[in-house]
């Protein structure tokens, strides 16, 4: 059984309502999602809904990628990796390499495994505006923040842009230390930093 105010949030995993600071920035790609497919509705009346659903989410897609390769990945991977793999984004014109028949999927060891490193950058304490700082304990039983009219999605957006997060090492927040239970409606409680070290 989820709880109750999960009804609010139809997000299709239930990881995205653990905290309110995920369940901030999906809503946010959702509400772009939904902007995009206004404006191809007036651009193309004749589309049907799923046109617009999926040429936005194309465009979703794409700003994703943007963001991801422009700011994240340099910060991950550093200049000299970027430089070496070749991951920079253009100042103008586009990459023309794309291959079509080269098989663009994730590596499942990397999309289950691997990339669970950013577990150990996840802080224990956010800011946020006009009010004191959120733990990411209290956080767990926080995701309905998001409806409350005192907090609005922007706020823990805010806060996190205004948050440093931890280094890459091999240290979990504490907070993660059996604390899911109640949020996920689980039968037993886990703890991410063991499982991400297992896997
Ligand atoms: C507050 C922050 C976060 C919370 C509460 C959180 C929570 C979770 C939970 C509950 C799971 C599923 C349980 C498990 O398999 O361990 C999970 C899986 C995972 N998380 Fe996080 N996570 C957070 C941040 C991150 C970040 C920053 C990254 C990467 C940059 C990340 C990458 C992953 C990956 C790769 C998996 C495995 C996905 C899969 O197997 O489908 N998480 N996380």
């Amino acid at each position: 059984m989820q709880p109750q105010w999960a009804k609010f949030y139809i997000k299709g995993d239930p990881r995205l309502i653990i905290t309110p600071f995920l369940t901030s920035l999906n809503t946010l790609w959702v509400r772009v999602h939904n902007s995009i497919t206004d404006k191809l509705q007036n651009l193309n009346p004749s589309w049907n809904d799923e046109n617009l659903n999926q040429e936005s989410r194309r465009v979703v897609a794409a700003l994703i990628q943007h963001i991801t390769y422009k700011e994240y990945l340099p910060l991950v991977l550093g200049k000299a990796m970027m430089d070496e793999k070749n991951l920079n984004i253009l100042k103008k014109d586009h990459l023309q390499t794309y291959q079509p028949s080269h098989d663009a999927t994730n590596a499942n060891a990397f999309v289950a495994a691997a990339f669970r490193f950013g577990h150990t950058m996840v802080g224990g304490k956010f800011k946020l505006p006009k009010r004191k700082p959120m733990t990411l304990l209290e956080s767990f039983s926080e995701a309905k923040s998001v409806k409350n009219a005192g907090t609005r999605p922007f706020d823990f957006l805010e806060g996190m842009a205004n948050t440093l997060s931890n280094t890459l090492d091999t240290w979990f927040t504490p907070h993660f230390h059996n604390s899911f239970a109640a949020t996920l409606s689980s039968e037993i409680d886990f703890d991410i930093g063991v499982i991400s070290i297992k896997v």
